[in-house]
């Protein structure tokens, strides 16, 4: 197949922080974490394919609002990939968005870690996996999560990563309200609080939320869960307290704001009660999307076409992006002629 014919395609995962634990901010700005991260059933889509130059196209539910541009974290992600083995970015990213966007689910550094594994890939690039998740930490706190997928202990800014064990897949609905929440100005409403002496108690450490991962118990995991940008995120945005509520009157074994929010991520006992969840959030008025969807085993998933027509049937070809993060998931494909 020749360069012009490849398209490369990323399903990426959103995720949500079964902890989040916030230490004192640090001198760079940032806050030193202990955060559990899981990856949810709900994806964007980036296709990279060759091009002159660089360009974003945003499609789907979710991209009203997003720039464009180099303002866009996938765009970033080209460039910054590009000047790491010193070539020019050309690509065109078509992104596909299903995950809310300034939700506290990732989405933007979904698609950044999407475009550095499509790009790789379309560039036939040989990058070493350390090489491409210290790319993705210079993006953004959760792009290297996003790199990998699974559950992830996170520590440092959250990028710094240990793979965590899931017994079960659990099921959680997400409810997402109107508008997103700026991460920083939640960030700083935390410390504003903390200086006034208003903070809740900090959460725990992680183990106990591994603990109940591995053991996979809804229940014992629902009684874990934690974040220290809750109060903050509901001083900013109060209508999550009606969230919330609904959510844990509705039969949520357990609910929090998922990062920095304003996503809610409710726990169930199984994936029909979190489908019966779901819509009695909708239907409750406290949200304008909620969505059941699996926790902690999504991973990226990269396909690799000939050409865009959706018709040609596809092949398994052998995998070369073997050494990359999430290439254990991955599900590598090629058009009939069956050369790459
Ligand atoms: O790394 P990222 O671009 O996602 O971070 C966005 C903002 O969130 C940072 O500029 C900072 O204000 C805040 N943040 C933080 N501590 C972290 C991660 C993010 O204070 N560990």
């Amino acid at each position: 197949m020749s360069e012009t014919q490849r398209t490369v395609t990323v399903r990426v995962p959103a995720k949500i922080n079964l902890l989040l634990a916030v230490g004192p901010r640090r001198p760079d700005g940032f806050h030193e974490l202990s955060t559990v991260f899981c990856a949810v059933g709900l994806y964007d889509t980036v296709t990279a394919s060759p091009a002159t130059d660089l360009s974003v196209r945003l499609t789907g539910p979710e991209s009203a609002g997003l720039p464009a541009d180099a303002r866009n974290l996938a765009w970033r992600a080209a460039v910054l990939l590009a000047e790491h083995v010193g070539i020019e970015p050309r690509v065109r990213l078509s992104i596909d968005k299903a995950i809310p966007v300034a939700a506290g689910l990732a989405g933007g550094s979904a698609d950044a870690a999407a475009t550095l594994l499509a790009c790789a890939r379309l560039w036939n690039l040989t990058v070493e996996p350390a090489a491409l998740d210290a790319l993705a930490a210079e993006l953004g706190s959760d792009v290297s999560f996003a790199l990998h997928g699974g559950c992830a202990l996170g520590t440092g800014r959250g990028e710094r990563l240990r793979p965590v064990p899931a017994a079960a897949a659990f099921s959680w609905v997400l409810a997402a309200a109107s508008g997103g929440l700026s991460t920083p100005g939640v960030y700083a409403e935390l410390d504003r609080q903390r200086a006034a002496g208003t903070g809740s108690p900090a959460a725990g450490g992680p183990e106990p939320v591994i603990a109940a991962l591995g053991s996979g118990d809804p229940h014992l995991l629902a009684d874990r869960l934690g974040n220290d940008l809750e109060p903050a995120a509901l001083a900013l945005a109060p209508y999550l307290g009606a969230t919330l509520g609904a959510g844990r009157r509705l039969g949520a074994l357990g609910g929090l704001v998922s990062g920095s929010g304003p996503t809610c991520a409710f726990l169930a006992p199984d994936g029909e009660a979190a489908e019966r969840l779901a819509h009695g959030l909708l239907a409750s008025g406290t949200c304008r999307f909620a969505r059941a969807v699996v926790g902690g085993a999504a991973r990226p998933e990269l396909t690799v076409r000939a050409n865009q027509s959706p018709d040609a049937p596809l092949i398994p070809a052998v995998d070369r992006t073997a050494d990359l993060p999430g290439a254990n998931h991955v599900a590598d494909t090629l058009k009939a002629d069956g050369k790459s």
